[in-house]
């Protein structure tokens, strides 16, 4: 497969950050290659951004959880994107249920980590390309209140962490994105503070800054990275007597 030196692929574009970078990136004259469940469903909405930007949109059938299916999904795409933007994910507190519990691990972290891997492994013959994951400061200390959603993305940062070390000497870059809160499909309905919320559009553009600047790990309101980095600093003893 050859690339197009413009080009991103979205896995999860129907995600509502997926969605507001795949208008970031257009408008910075990238070509976009579409992939989620049912995508079609977005078809005419995803057409409209390409067309007022004047770059090129596929579609591309993919639900993370069928691996089996992945080296079809590779083939299907025509060409290697230069940059793939992860935004699949699932929130789910509810650890009682096996079947729930292994959906999110899945979902969150062993499917994309699988799939990603393989789009390493074609960049790193072709030399070049950007993997951006979306993950979570969740992930950064896991805590009592978000085992489930927090172990599976502290997961998938630590896949990134380690692709963007192995592959950084073949001219690969790869960024985690850690959003803190979004308004988004996920959170509605969830309690946010406005001071540390923010919305898709202004995701997207952190998202693609760091793209540009090939930052390793972005935070994408700043205060997230403080907060995480005392979450880290404070000692098991105090989370094992708080109910956080
Ligand atoms: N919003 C926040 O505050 C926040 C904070 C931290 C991290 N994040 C992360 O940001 C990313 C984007 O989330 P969002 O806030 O934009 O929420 P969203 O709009 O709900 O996007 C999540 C997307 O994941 C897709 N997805 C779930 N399971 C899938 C599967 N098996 N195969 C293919 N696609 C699947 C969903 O597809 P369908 O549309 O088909 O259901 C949905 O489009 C997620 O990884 C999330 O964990 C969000």
């Amino acid at each position: 497969m050859i690339g197009h030196n413009k080009s991103l692929l979205i896995l999860g574009a129907k995600s509502d950050i997926g969605i507001a970078s795949a208008i970031e990136f257009a408008r910075n004259g990238f070509n976009l290659q579409l992939a989620g469940r049912d995508i079609h469903a977005l078809e005419e909405k995803y057409k409209k951004i390409a067309s007022e930007h004047e770059v090129s949109a596929s579609f591309h059938e993919l639900d993370i959880l069928e691996t089996e299916k992945f080296d079809q999904f590779l083939r299907s795409l025509g060409y290697l994107p230069q940059v793939i933007l992860c935004v699949i994910g699932t929130y789910s507190t509810n650890i009682n249920n096996y079947k729930n519990f292994q959906n999110v691990i899945r979902t969150n972290f062993e499917s994309p980590a699988i799939l990603l891997g393989l789009f390493a492994m074609k960049f790193q013959e072709r030399r070049s390309g950007s993997i951006i994951g979306v993950s979570s400061w969740a992930g950064d200390r896991v805590r009592g209140s978000n085992v489930l959603y927090g172990s599976s993305k502290a997961g998938f940062s630590g896949f990134l962490s380690g692709i963007r070390n192995k592959f950084f000497a073949s001219n690969i870059h790869v960024m985690t994105v850690n959003p803190g809160y979004v308004k988004t499909k996920m959170t509605a309905g969830m309690d946010s503070n406005n001071f540390l919320t923010t919305t898709p559009d202004y995701t997207a553009k952190k998202i693609y800054k760091g793209y540009i600047n090939k930052s390793n790990i972005i935070y994408v309101k700043p205060i997230w990275r403080f907060i995480s980095l005392f979450l880290r600093l404070l000692p098991e003893s105090f989370f094992k007597t708080k109910n956080l």
